[in-house]
């Protein structure tokens, strides 16, 4: 079977960071590079820290820096209460020894699409706007990529930055509804499933002895992410949501779905809500008109487990 080629469009981020280092170790995948956008950290600290990723990985791939803002809207607020002021958590991090490749994120997506078309998967996992910055640049990208995947949204289940919208959805709700629209086969993995797990400090210390040197960082990192997460909370827990589409496409069988016409919220109350009408379940002309997405609603914890670790471990 040949390597599923994908770019990777990211914020790192420190659950950016596991992500990538999966997709890096995973040998059915083949990164052909990576591109940042805004979200966790400003754009200019998430390309410099993508950089910083493949140093680590000794991955020689094209990094792009892509959009700074919201398609619509000021200038974010970024997740350093999160992720650190170094978006790794505030562990010492060393300069970069590699340059960026000068194109912007969309343009090397676009390029990339011409290349190879129909072999590309587009896995985001960060704010959509490089990818409708790129549908803007190339109408007819959907025809020249095979299939998107993101980490984003909340279809059945309560946000995580207002009580109705997920970040990267929220953080540029206005280039979602974009990504969302378009005529290409999307696949969302939400709150729905990301939240459904959460990794406690033995999985991270279990990742630093498969891989001592891509697994510690992830432990390192994570220490400062799991205070966030793990206030109010008796146990120490930490969720990877960005890793989840990158599961699913090495192993699909992990993953249950639910179809449905699905809509991004751009009102002031619901901006950045992805509601989802299952398909058959309205007449209304409102929904059918709406693109059918596909929604993971649920997956087998323990195969995901199994998954992360093995393949940090090879
Ligand atoms: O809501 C979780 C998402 O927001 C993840 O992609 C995380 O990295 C942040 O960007
Ligand atoms: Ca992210």
């Amino acid at each position: 079977m040949s390597k599923h080629k994908i770019i990777l469009d990211t914020d790192p981020g420190i659950d950016d960071a596991m992500a990538i280092f999966f997709a890096f170790q995973h040998p059915d995948i083949d990164v052909l590079g990576l591109t940042t956008v805004y979200g966790n950290v400003p754009v200019a600290m998430a390309a410099q820290n993508a950089l910083r990723l493949c140093d680590l990985a000794e991955q020689d791939i094209p990094v792009t820096q892509g959009v700074a803002m919201p398609w619509v809207g000021p200038e974010s607020t970024y997740a350093h209460f999160v992720h650190g002021e170094n978006g790794f958590g505030d562990i010492p991090v060393e300069a970069p020894k590699r340059e960026l490749d000068p194109r912007p994120a969309a343009q090397f997506i676009v390029d990339m699409a011409r290349q190879y078309p129909g072999e590309i998967t587009l896995v985001a996992v960060g704010p959509l706007g490089n990818l409708a910055t790129a549908l803007h640049l190339e109408p007819n990208l959907p025809k020249l990529i095979k299939q998107v995947y993101i980490m984003g949204g909340a279809a059945f289940v309560k946000g995580n930055v207002t009580p109705l919208a997920e970040a990267n959805i929220w953080n540029d709700a206005h280039a979602a509804a974009k990504v969302f629209a378009a005529d290409w086969e999307l696949t969302m993995f939400g709150l729905d499933v990301t939240y459904d797990i959460p990794f406690e400090p033995d999985f991270v210390n279990i990742l630093a002895e498969a891989n001592p040197t891509l697994g510690s960082f992830v432990r390192d990192s994570s220490q400062f992410y799991m205070d966030f997460y793990s206030q109010g909370k008796d146990q120490r827990v930490c969720y990877f949501h960005d890793v989840f589409p990158l599961a699913y496409l090495v192993k699909p069988s992990l993953f249950t779905f639910t179809q449905g016409h699905a809509k991004v919220g751009l009102g002031e109350l619901d901006r950045g809500q992805t509601s989802l009408a299952p398909r058959g379940s309205t007449p209304s002309p409102i929904w059918l008109d709406a693109p059918l997405i596909n929604v993971a609603t649920g997956f087998d914890h323990m195969s995901l487990v199994e998954l992360l670790i093995d393949t940090y471990a090879l």
